[in-house]
C-alpha cells in the first residue's frame, strides 16, 4: 500500500521540488502540500493543498486525521540568519513544529517521520575539515541550537518511544526554482540569478568562505533514499551527516565565469560572515555512505551547467 504524506512547508526551496519529486513516486494525491500561505501558486494548484500552520497541533493531527496521512515530512524552518533576527520566533517554530510531529508518531497515527536538521547543529569548536559524524557541537545560532535539540528530541523519541524519524544534516542546498530564505548558504543561490540578470554579484559571504554545499536533486535524492531504507538499516537516529561539495565564492564565482566570461564578483561580508565562520568547511558524511548507500551526482561545474541553463530559460526565455 502506498504511503499518504504530508508534507509541512511545502512552499519552501526543499519543499516545493521534495513535493513534486514525491508526487512523481507516490501519486498526486497521495501527497498533500502544506504551507502556512500559498505563496507559491503553481505548487497550491499542482494538487492536494491545505493552509496549515506548524505550530499548531491540533491543526496538524486534523489534516492527519482527513486525509489519513501516515507520514511526515517536516520542511518548515526558520534559518540561521533569520533566526539571529527573530530568536524567539525561530526556537517558537523550529521547536514546536517538531515536538507536534514526534508527538502525532508517538500515538502511532504517524508511522514515519523526516525531519532536517543542518550544518548549523556544528559551531567554533568543531573540527572544521571533514567534520565527524560524533563530534563536538556547540552551536552559536539560534537555528543551530533548534537543530542541535531537535536531533537530542529524534533520538530521545526513537529510543524511548519506537518513533521512526530519520533525518539528515543538509549543507547549503542551490537550486534553481523557488529561492531560499533567511539562510547563510543563501549567495550560492542569488549569485546564479545575478550573474543572469546584471552580469554581477557582490557576496555577503568573504572570498576564501568554504562551506559545505549541495545541487538540489543530490538533497532530494538523499531524502527520498533515507526514508526508503528499512528501518533496521539506520544506526544514527539524530541525524546523519552528509556532503557533496565544498567551495568558497571564490571558487563559485570561478566556475560562472568559465561560462559567462563578463561575470565579476565583489565581496562586502555582513553579519553572516560570522555565522558562515562558526560552521565547517567540509563533511564526513562516511556512516550515510555506509548505511544507506548515499552518494551524490554534481560537482561544481555539473552545478553551475544545471544552474545556469535552467536560469537562463527563465530569465530570457
Ligand atoms: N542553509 C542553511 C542556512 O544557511 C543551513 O542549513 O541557514
Amino acid at each position: 500500500m502506498s504511503s499518504k504524506i504530508l508534507i509541512i512547508g511545502a512552499c519552501g526551496q526543499i519543499g516545493t521540488e521534495l513535493t513534486t519529486k514525491l508526487r512523481e513516486i507516490h501519486g498526486v494525491d497521495n501527497v498533500v502540500a502544506s504551507d502556512i500561505n500559498t505563496r507559491n501558486l503553481e505548487l497550491v494548484n499542482a494538487g492536494p493543498f491545505v493552509i496549515l500552520d506548524a505550530k499548531n497541533f491540533n491543526a496538524i493531527k486534523d489534516c492527519c486525521i482527513s486525509h489519513k496521512i501516515d507520514t511526515i515530512y517536516l520542511m518548515a524552518a526558520l534559518l540561521s540568519a533569520t533566526g539571529e533576527k527573530y530568536p524567539m520566533e525561530a526556537w517558537d517554530l523550529n521547536m514546536n513544529s517538531l515536538f507536534h510531529v514526534l508527538n502525532l508518531a508517538k500515538t502511532k497515527q504517524i508511522k514515519k517521520i523526516f525531519w532536517p536538521s543542518s550544518i548549523a547543529v556544528f559551531g567554533p569548536t568543531t573540527p572544521r575539515e571533514h567534520t565527524p559524524q560524533h563530534t563536538i557541537c556547540e552551536p552559536t545560532t539560534v537555528y543551530g541550537i533548534t537543530k542541535q535539540v531537535g536531533e537530542r528530541w529524534c533520538e530521545y523519541y526513537y529510543n524511548k518511544y519506537d518513533v521512526d524519524v530519520r533525518s539528515i544534516r543538509y549543507p547549503g542546498i542551490i537550486s534553481h526554482k523557488a529561492m531560499p530564505g533567511g539562510g547563510t548558504t543563501d549567495y550560492a543561490v542569488e549569485i546564479y540569478h545575478e550573474a543572469i540578470k546584471k552580469g554581477k554579484y557582490e557576496s555577503f559571504l568573504s572570498e576564501k568562505t568554504h562551506l559545505p554545499m549541495m545541487f538540489m536533486d543530490d538533497a532530494i535524492k538523499a531524502t527520498i533514499d533515507i526514508m526508503s531504507v528499512p528501518s533496521k538499516d539506520l544506526t544514527i537516529r539524530s541525524s546523519y551527516n552528509l556532503s557533496a561539495i565544498s567551495f568558497t565564492p571564490e571558487d563559485i564565482a570561478n566556475s560562472i565565469k568559465a561560462e559567462i566570461p563578463h561575470f565579476t564578483i565583489t565581496y562586502k561580508p555582513d553579519f553572516r560572515q560570522e555565522i558562515a565562520d562558526s560552521w565547517p568547511s567540509s563533511i564526513d558524511d562516511s556512516v550515510a555512505r555506509k548505511d544507506w548507500n548515499w552518494s551524490h551526482d554534481f560537482n561544481l561545474e555539473r552545478m553551475t551547467s544545471e544552474m545556469l541553463t535552467n536560469l537562463n530559460k527563465k530569465y530570457k526565455p
